[in-house]
């Protein structure tokens, strides 16, 4: 077993004071994913969405937020995976995102709907044509008897749409878009005495308050 208890790294990073921060938690976001790119952060744009199973247990897994903007952030999936399940009985979730090379997390609590159709045709469009055959092929979450089953249904897929020039989305796959409620920017700092920043909304206006680390 490694030594997980004694592994310890001290952060010097900057810390993060209230006047550092946007008014507008997603340019504060915007601006930190920004600084998570120019680090060479792997897959800065990856995030842990948590959502709540029919037995109450948390769910998590990673995702890639495809945009980011006003309204919240979106990510694409297929609609009749576990997550999705979940998302329609419940929209509420949980987000991390997980800078560590910069010593940073962020945590967003939002409420899930589906994005208009329209901006997943347009995602769909952008993507590589196997990631497009995939997304027929793939029943995401449901049990496969074995990997061949995978790939005879992608080789099914392949066939099916060998003469077409463009693949059309398929119905069970799209995105979805979480609204944010509250969010906390967390700066690793000396001596586990980081910084810890929290959004929420006072009165429908974005109100930024300090928490103990
Ligand atoms: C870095 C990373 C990024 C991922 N991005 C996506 C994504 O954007 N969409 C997606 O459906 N699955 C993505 N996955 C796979 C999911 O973690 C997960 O396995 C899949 O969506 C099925 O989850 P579910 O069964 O809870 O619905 C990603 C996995 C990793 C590790």
């Amino acid at each position: 077993m490694s030594d997980l208890a004694g592994r310890r790294s001290e952060y010097e990073t900057a810390g993060l004071d209230d006047s550092d921060l946007a008014p507008s938690p997603l340019d504060q976001w915007q601006t930190w994913f920004e600084q998570a790119t120019e680090a060479g952060c792997v897959e800065p744009n990856a995030f842990v969405l948590s959502t709540v199973d029919t037995d109450g247990f948390p769910q998590s897994r990673y995702l890639l937020a495809r945009g980011a903007d006003e309204r919240g952030f979106s990510f694409f999936t297929n609609y009749e995976s576990a997550k999705s399940s979940q998302l329609a009985a419940d929209g509420r979730v949980a987000l991390l995102f997980t800078w560590l090379q910069l010593h940073r997390q962020v945590r967003v609590t939002g409420v899930a709907e589906r994005l208009p159709e329209a901006e997943s045709d347009e995602y769909f469009a952008s993507r590589p044509r196997p990631s497009q055959v995939g997304a027929w092929a793939s029943p995401q979450s449901h049990v496969l008897a074995d990997r061949a089953a995978l790939d005879a249904r992608v080789a099914q897929m392949e066939a099916t749409f060998a003469g077409v020039a463009e693949v059309p989305r398929p119905p069970q796959w799209g995105g979805w878009l979480v609204r944010p409620t509250a969010f906390e920017f967390w700066q690793g700092r000396p001596s586990r005495l980081h910084d810890r920043l929290r959004y929420r909304v006072v009165d429908g206006r974005w109100h930024i308050e300090r928490l103990a680390p």
